[in-house]
């Protein structure tokens, strides 16, 4: 039988919803921002430093001018996203409506950052392929289960290995971490503003950031 989204996701849309084009277009909305819409789509274990990185790596873009949104698991999970849980057809809901919500950003000629553990590497692919090449950065924030399980910032490790918080990535439910992301960090042994500039520096090298230019900069 499945919830009332799986249900919905087998079928397609009415022959009576119809496509509404809007007068401002996103060409107009890119021209008025100056910059180049972009999802870096940051994913990693939890307590890998996900939403700090990405949230210093948006302040540096801040300072550069640019205009830019956050969307992060814990808070998505507050509000769009507070009927899903962890289980696996959970996770590839929150996952598919954080792609269209990320979409919807682009289209507002916005860069944007997501923030989720995004475990799977089907669903990461099914949100790249929502965007039009290079419009979808895989951001892979690599730190190392154990490192992660020694932060324990929220005290989740803990309760995952205690039995009291069932399919926590990493301890029961599975990661798959990216084959080949566009941006790679590895954060073991350095500080958040060391990661949120090499984050920023490999989008230099990638050439979506050129401090002042004019040739397609993010
Ligand atoms: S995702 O797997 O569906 O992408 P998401 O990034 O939205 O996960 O949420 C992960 C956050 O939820 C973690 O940082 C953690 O704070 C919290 N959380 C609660 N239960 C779990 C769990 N079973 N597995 C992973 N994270 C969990």
């Amino acid at each position: 039988m499945g919830t009332p989204y799986e249900r919905k996701q087998n079928e397609s849309v009415s022959d009576d919803v119809v496509w509404h084009n809007t007068t401002v277009t996103h060409q107009d909305r890119v021209q008025l921002k100056q910059q180049k819409p972009v999802v870096l789509w940051f994913t990693g274990l939890s307590g890998s430093g996900k939403s700090t990185v990405a949230n210093a790596v948006e302040s540096k873009l801040l300072s550069l001018g640019k205009h830019s949104y956050l969307l992060d698991g814990d808070n998505v999970r507050h509000g769009l996203n507070k009927d899903l849980g962890f289980s696996d057809s959970d996770r590839v809901e929150n996952i598919r409506r954080i792609g269209e919500v990320a979409k919807l950003f682009v289209d507002s000629g916005t860069i944007v950052l997501t923030a989720f553990i995004s475990p799977f590497i089907t669903d990461r692919e099914q949100a790249r392929a929502l965007f039009e090449d290079g419009q979808f950065l895989e951001v892979f924030v690599d730190t190392p289960l154990e490192v992660c399980e020694a932060r324990d910032p929220k005290g989740l490790y803990k309760k995952a290995r205690a039995g009291e918080i069932k399919h926590f990535t990493g301890i029961d439910s599975a990661y798959e971490a990216p084959i080949s992301p566009e941006v790679h960090v590895l954060t073991a042994g350095k500080s958040i503003e060391e990661c949120a500039l090499d984050v920023v520096s490999q989008l230099s090298e990638l050439g979506y950031l050129s401090l002042g230019g004019d040739d397609g900069a993010l």
